[in-house]
């Protein structure tokens, strides 16, 4: 993908769409190397590097740092980068500053969690040049009022209220929207409904797209396991053996061998 008009074009000829997180360069250089689609610089990045419980102290300094790090490591890949907590509702002339920060590191597009209230924030960011990838249903950013990182959506009432969210998504100039653990039935119904692209974390197969965070499809975190977070390898498990084959050719006195020595 090399620009938005690519997202639709991928929907209009059902070609799924990959995407992946990534907060460094040195992973940002693997996926550089890979057949996917899209970056995605999470302010899961708050969790997964920092150890925070959730998402909220993601700066924009930080979103920036990680932004910059993973640019260097895949300057040709197609950047989306999040915006951080509350960047929406402090007006449209504050998000658009820190959406202009986010383009100045690197990034091609930002991801903006939810759409109510703050509608003319998307149109504005779109206005401006700035493609907006939404993100509805479960929001990670609002994890104290919906009290903890639940499905969403499984009522008809709430159900009815992620369609018109995404509806309002759309018609506010958004160029794809993340779906993110919602019934598999509603984000079929939303990626039937929308023109732009959905991409889905928990949210079923029929999605235009799918997103993981790396560190949960490497399975780099063994303990983090929840239903939709796939391991497509034991990563922990390789690297505790890489670890361990390391350790024990220190002490046994294999390591460093000649050749891996100067004279
Ligand atoms: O920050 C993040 O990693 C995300 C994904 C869960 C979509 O927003």
């Amino acid at each position: 993908m090399k620009t938005i008009r690519d997202f639709a074009a991928a929907k209009v000829e059902h070609r799924k769409i990959v995407m992946v997180t990534t907060y460094d360069t040195w992973s940002a250089r693997l996926l550089a190397a890979a057949p996917v689609d899209c970056l995605l610089v999470g302010d899961s990045a708050m969790m997964v590097m920092h150890g925070e419980r959730d998402t909220l102290g993601a700066t924009i300094e930080l979103m920036v740092m990680h932004t910059k790090a993973v640019v260097r490591g895949a300057p040709e890949k197609f950047i989306v980068t999040d915006m951080p907590f509350l960047a929406a509702r402090k007006g449209p002339a504050h998000a658009l500053d820190c959406a202009a920060q986010l383009l100045r590191a690197g990034a091609h597009a930002v991801k903006l969690e939810g759409i109510r209230g703050h509608a003319d924030v998307v149109s504005h960011l779109v206005e401006s040049g700035i493609p907006v990838m939404g993100h509805l249903g479960l929001l990670p950013q609002s994890v104290h009022t919906v009290g903890g990182y639940t499905v969403q959506g499984r009522d008809p009432a709430a159900a009815a209220r992620v369609r018109e969210e995404a509806a309002m998504l759309e018609a506010a100039g958004a160029f794809a929207v993340v779906l993110e653990c919602i019934p598999q039935d509603l984000a079929r119904q939303i990626t039937a409904t929308l023109k732009i692209p959905t991409i889905g974390i928990g949210a079923g197969v029929n999605c235009d797209g799918q997103v993981l965070v790396l560190h949960d499809m490497l399975g780099l975190n063994p303990e983090f396991n929840p239903r939709f977070a796939r391991r497509f390898v034991e990563g922990a498990e390789t690297i505790g053996k890489g670890l361990e084959r390391y350790a024990a050719a220190v002490r046994s006195g294999k390591f460093p061998a000649a050749k891996e020595s100067y004279s």
